[in-house]
């Protein structure tokens, strides 16, 4: 299949700082990609080359099969990181004032419903909240009804049943079938918008993948976290019982259990089926327990574990956590393993 979007071993560099080093990427019609990475990656560098805004270095960079500067408008959405649109205008004038500039566009009061604004049409955009102002942005990126649309953190500033609007909009779209390019720092977005993600590291992409992909390679194991107020005598009868518990569930034997720090028991990979016997095994001897939560590693997860990496690599030593996993590599690209690929 044809990419819709594709980038190709782009440099970019401002005077020292090296912005992009060789990001490649490509999205396929109706994808939504979701472009991760800490401050200062380049996430916003690689959507200013996609989309004509920042001529490269060096590599290649096309949208719709064109070269971003001579790509359609009409087909084309873009949300800039830092869009200020004009002052003085309500929230209506400001998207009829996008609205003019295509041929066959959508009515404003009805992107403005599909932001969740449907009642903030006669405000003037500046007596907006900073959130119902991005809302605004996000919806004037969506007034000529585009095939491609880039949006650099749409949901930056908005609250959590904002972004849950915004969200919807955009699975709707992609319902639709417009392919997606979004840059975020919220893991969870990502991890529910995202067919496929993409870590931006130093100015290139460093794993790519769907988000289960991404998170069976580097997420780590499922955690059980049983917090205890208790002394270490009966910490170390909690991890009996635990064992106990686990072996009359017969969890898989390459379940660990591993001591406990300060009051709190980590069990890894335990059989979620297990999870009941070890709580009676609690109760019934009588071991009181302050907390218990089960967590699987997610997206999260596999961001602070990349980010480690690179960390470990730039300074030759330990990152922050200070854990090393044997399959210590620092570049991998999941693409094949992916769902979507
Ligand atoms: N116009 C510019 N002039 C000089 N340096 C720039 C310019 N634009 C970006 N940079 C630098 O390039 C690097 C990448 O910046 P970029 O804005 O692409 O990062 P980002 O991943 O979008 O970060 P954030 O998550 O904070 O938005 C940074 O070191 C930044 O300081
Ligand atoms: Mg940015």
């Amino acid at each position: 299949m044809t990419a819709v979007v594709e980038a190709t071993a782009l440099e970019k560099r401002y005077g020292e700082t090296v912005a992009l080093s060789g990001a490649s990427l490509s999205i396929p019609a109706g994808e939504v990609f979701g472009l991760i990475g800490p401050n200062g990656a380049g996430k916003t560098t690689l959507v200013r080359a996609l989309t004509g805004t920042t001529e490269p270095d060096a590599g290649t960079a096309t949208v719709l099969g064109e070269s971003p500067t001579a790509i359609d408008r009409d087909r084309l959405g873009v949300l800039p990181q830092d869009f200020s649109p004009p002052d003085r205008l309500t929230a209506r004038e400001l998207l009829a004032y996008y609205a003019g500039l295509y041929d066959n566009p959508r009515d404003p009061d009805a992107v403005l419903a599909a932001v969740g604004l449907a009642d903030a049409g006669d405000t003037w955009y500046e007596d907006l909240s900073g959130g119902q102002q991005r809302r605004v942005c996000v919806g004037s990126t969506l007034v000529n009804d585009p095939d491609v649309l880039f949006l650099d953190e749409p949901t930056t500033g908005i609250d959590p049943a904002g972004r849950r609007t915004v969200w919807r909009l955009i699975e709707e779209l992609a319902a639709g079938g417009t392919t997606v390019l979004l840059t975020t720092h919220n893991m969870a977005e990502a991890e529910r918008l995202a067919d496929r993600v993409g870590l931006l590291a130093d100015g290139s992409l460093i794993a790519q993948g769907t988000p289960d992909a991404l998170v069976a390679e580097y997420g780590g194991s499922s955690r059980l976290e049983i917090e205890t107020a208790a002394d270490p005598d009966t910490l170390v009868e909690l991890e009996y019982s635990v064992e106990r518990a686990q072996r009359r569930t017969h969890t898989a034997a390459d379940d660990t259990v591993s001591s406990g720090v300060e009051d709190t028991l980590v069990v890894r990979d335990i059989d979620p089926a297990a999870i009941g016997a070890v709580v009676d095994a609690l109760e019934r001897q009588g071991l009181e327990y302050t907390g218990l939560s089960w967590t699987e590693p997610d997206l999260e997860d596999v961001y602070l574990e990349l980010a480690d990496r690179m960390e470990r690599e730039r300074t030759g030593g330990a990152g922050e956590s200070g854990e090393k996993k044997p399959d210590d590599e620092t570049t991998t690209d999941l693409t094949q393993t992916g769902e979507t690929a």
